[in-house]
């Protein structure tokens, strides 16, 4: 059937896979005919996803992305991949003024350093098939707008947008594309660590013109499209996915 998202003969990457926007990604991307590489520390959540994933030849990696052995052997373990979904991340809600070296470093680690890491190792030892693509997740904060303190997170995100510009000039020889999306608030465990109050979260939607956050399958949707053939004109782009909330 003809079908030009279609992700069948394509091994794909997923970072994250234990929770959120990632597990949504692996599984849409097993159904969409793809073979898929999940990672994330929490075995157990792991497992789950692994266990959601639709059709054969899927693997699963335990793997801190923070640590650099764990991005070796995550590395190594790789034959050879089409596409990677950056998803790992984190968020912390700090206003400035608290906002640490220390504090930074994480955030900056897992968010922006990691995600660099893995895919100069992966590129450097060649693994990325020509045609290839690379999506990271990154936020309308930090691209588009930022929250109260939400100044880290924002710098990590910004950091990523800037990351891709280069790497997508960089790669295109090879034939390899860089995007991004830009999600808004997406409905996830990223807040669950009561980083934002109920009454700040339903406050925040409130100001989204579709009047609700995200779901995880929408940015596995959009994530698809540029995996996918479709997409295979766009390189060191920012997809927009937001309800609107940027518009005004
Ligand atoms: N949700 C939103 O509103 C939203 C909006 C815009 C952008 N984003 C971005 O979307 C991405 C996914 O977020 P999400 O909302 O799906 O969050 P989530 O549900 O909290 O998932 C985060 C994922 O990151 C993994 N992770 C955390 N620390 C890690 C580490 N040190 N090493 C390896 N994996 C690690 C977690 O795996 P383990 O727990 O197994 O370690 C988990 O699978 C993030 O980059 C986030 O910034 C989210």
């Amino acid at each position: 059937m003809y079908n030009p998202f279609s992700l069948s003969r394509k091994t794909i990457l997923v970072t994250g896979a234990s929770s959120g926007i990632g597990k949504a990604t692996a599984i849409e991307c097993s159904k969409l005919g793809a073979s898929v590489i999940i990672t994330g520390r929490n075995r157990e959540r792991l497992n789950e996803t692994f266990s959601e994933l639709e059709n054969e030849g899927h693997n699963q990696v335990i793997a801190d992305l923070c640590e650099t052995s764990s991005l070796q052997n995550l590395v190594t373990g790789i034959e050879h991949i089409d596409g990677i979904v950056h998803c790992a991340g984190i968020t912390k809600n700090i206003p400035f003024q608290f906002a640490t070296t220390d504090k930074l470093s994480e955030i900056i680690n897992l968010n922006f350093f990691a995600p660099t890491e893995l895919t100069r190792l992966l590129v450097k030892n060649k693994k990325i098939n020509k045609g290839g693509s690379i999506v990271f997740i990154s936020s309308v904060s930090g691209v588009l707008c930022s929250a109260p303190a939400s100044s880290m997170y924002s710098a990590s995100k910004g950091a990523v947008n800037g990351l891709i510009k280069g790497i997508a000039l960089d790669l295109a020889p090879r034939g390899i594309r860089v995007n991004s999306v830009i999600p808004g608030v997406v409905e996830t465990n990223i807040f669950e660590a009561g980083v934002i109050s109920e009454e700040q979260l339903e406050e925040n939607k409130r100001m989204y013109p579709l009047k609700r956050f995200g779901k995880p399958i929408e940015i596995a949707h959009s994530v698809i499209y540029l995996l996918s053939d479709a997409s295979a004109w766009i390189t060191g782009s920012n997809l927009l996915i937001d309800g609107g909330l940027t518009l005004q």
